[in-house]
């Protein structure tokens, strides 16, 4: 196994033995703390490019089979969560159980799911932002917020979003549980509000055709909305710090995904029958459903809260990708630089500012779409490899304390491989190419700079 160079277990816990975090979160904490980092973008922006271009009124129907494929996943996690639960996430989980090679990939394949998604964020954060000013009658100029691909010049709401919360993590203001907990209660409110507006003004004809683009159809628009679904990942890191895993890790997992499907298909049902599927290709379609039907107040109320929400996604990624980058550094693979701390803030600044250009340029740069979509392939990478490395560490590592145990897990993790690899089997060509091209690089990286730097080297 040495040639694989993984690192032990045992390694990876003792590394953290100086910081013992405190048990103090509770089940509900969890399912806050999920649906935090879950209700974004994916619910208040790509659910209109889904159903108008994929999934037709039968949204729902692509909804249920991500509330399917995450669940499953998100239960494999949740089992290397609590027997490995350092920072670093899946490249952790990666390095004990597959090695170095993959681990390297998998962390490369983060910035997909955390960076990049990040950047998706504030394209739909600066969605609902410009649609603000439109219905108070001062639109905003399209080439300040719009990027080349779309007729514009860039995204600049989208670009200051970004380095707005990348400041605030450089100076050290995390998301606290408790503003976490009101922004959560905003969002929620705001998909609340909406679904009682609208659904007294729903038109069942506006259901029919229900699959215009058939089945295939409804399976890439899954693979689109996909998107809304992940951000979980936020409930299993906090293992450590649960008071009950066993019991809560699951619950807040489960919990979060269940509330957050039941409402997303209730969002579906009546946003599409609000208006016709065919109008929602917009930056910001719950709040052009409400205004299509006369609530132009509701509508800003709603684009507040779906702002207010955006944000807390965005400083959870943001802060995800930086983390994984700061563990990665200090496991040799990436230069030091990256894991040093700021002498006054005690922040990772390099690698946090680093982080939020990164995010800037992209958001401000290139089409929502097509972020998205290279998220998601990012995230389904990293689902798949999770459920695979809890199976491998069943058998080899049968004897380490498992906090929480994955249930049937050789039924489980399987069907969470099947059921994502079929949603990114759907994503399209483009993007698969994007995917693999990013792979590369990181591969060509890894054997230019990681490889002889890693402290396993000599093993
Ligand atoms: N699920 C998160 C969102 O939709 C990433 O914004």
């Amino acid at each position: 196994m040495a040639n694989l160079r993984i690192k032990s277990i045992d390694a990876l816990l003792s590394l953290d033995e100086t910081k013992k975090l405190t048990k103090q979160l509770g089940a509900l904490d969890l399912v806050f703390l999920g649906i935090g980092g879950i209700v974004g973008t994916g619910i208040f922006v790509l659910t209109g490019v889904a159903a108008s271009t994929y999934s037709g009124p039968a949204l729902i129907i692509s909804f249920l089979m991500c509330g399917f494929a995450c669940s499953l996943a998100a239960l494999t996690y949740a089992e290397l969560a609590s027997m490995v639960p350092v920072a670093g996430s899946a490249y952790t989980y990666t390095y004990a159980t597959m090695g170095e090679v993959l681990a390297w990939i998998m962390g490369w394949n983060l910035v997909l799911e955390y960076a990049v998604s990040a950047a998706a964020v504030a394209s739909g954060w600066s969605g609902y932002f410009t649609g603000i000013f439109k219905t108070l009658g001062y639109p905003l100029p399209d080439m300040l917020t719009k990027v080349p691909q779309d007729g514009g010049l860039i995204n600049l709401p989208a670009v200051l979003i970004a380095l707005f919360v990348t400041y605030m993590l450089y100076v050290g203001i995390r998301d606290s549980a408790r503003l976490n907990n009101i922004l959560v209660v905003v969002k929620l409110a705001a998909l609340a509000l909406f679904l009682a507006l609208a659904s007294p003004a729903v038109e069942p004809t506006n259901w029919e055709p229900f699959m215009p683009f058939g089945f295939s159809g409804v399976a890439a628009g899954a693979a689109i909305v996909f998107f809304a679904f992940f951000g979980f990942d936020a409930v299993s890191t906090a293992a450590e710090e649960t008071k009950n895993p066993k019991r809560d890790l699951p619950i807040g997992i489960i919990g979060s995904l269940a509330v957050c499907t039941v409402l997303y298909m209730a969002v579906g049902i009546v946003l599409t029958g609000v208006a016709p599927y065919t109008e929602l290709n917009n930056p910001e379609p719950v709040a052009y459903a409400l205004r299509s039907i006369g609530y132009n107040f509701g509508s800003a109320l709603v684009a507040v809260g779906a702002i207010a929400g955006m944000t807390t996604v965005l400083i959870v990624f943001i802060y995800g990708q930086t983390r994984i980058f700061f563990v990665m550094s200090r496991d040799g693979l990436l230069p030091d630089a990256l894991s040093k701390l700021h002498p006054k803030y005690r922040t990772p600044h390099i690698v946090t500012w680093l982080t939020g250009i990164g995010v800037a340029l992209v958001g401000g740069f290139i089409n929502l779409g097509v972020i998205a979509e290279l998220a998601n392939i990012g995230t389904m990478f990293a689902f798949i490899m999770v459920s695979a490395g809890v199976m491998v560490l069943r058998k080899t590592r049968p004897d380490l304390k498992r906090a929480f145990v994955c249930p049937a897990v050789w039924i489980v993790g399987p069907l969470a491989i099947l059921s994502v690899g079929y949603l990114m089997f759907n994503l399209p060509q483009a993007t698969w190419i994007r995917f693999l091209v990013w792979t590369a690089i990181g591969v060509v990286v890894y054997l230019a700079y990681g490889r002889n730097r890693s402290p396993l080297k000599a093993q």
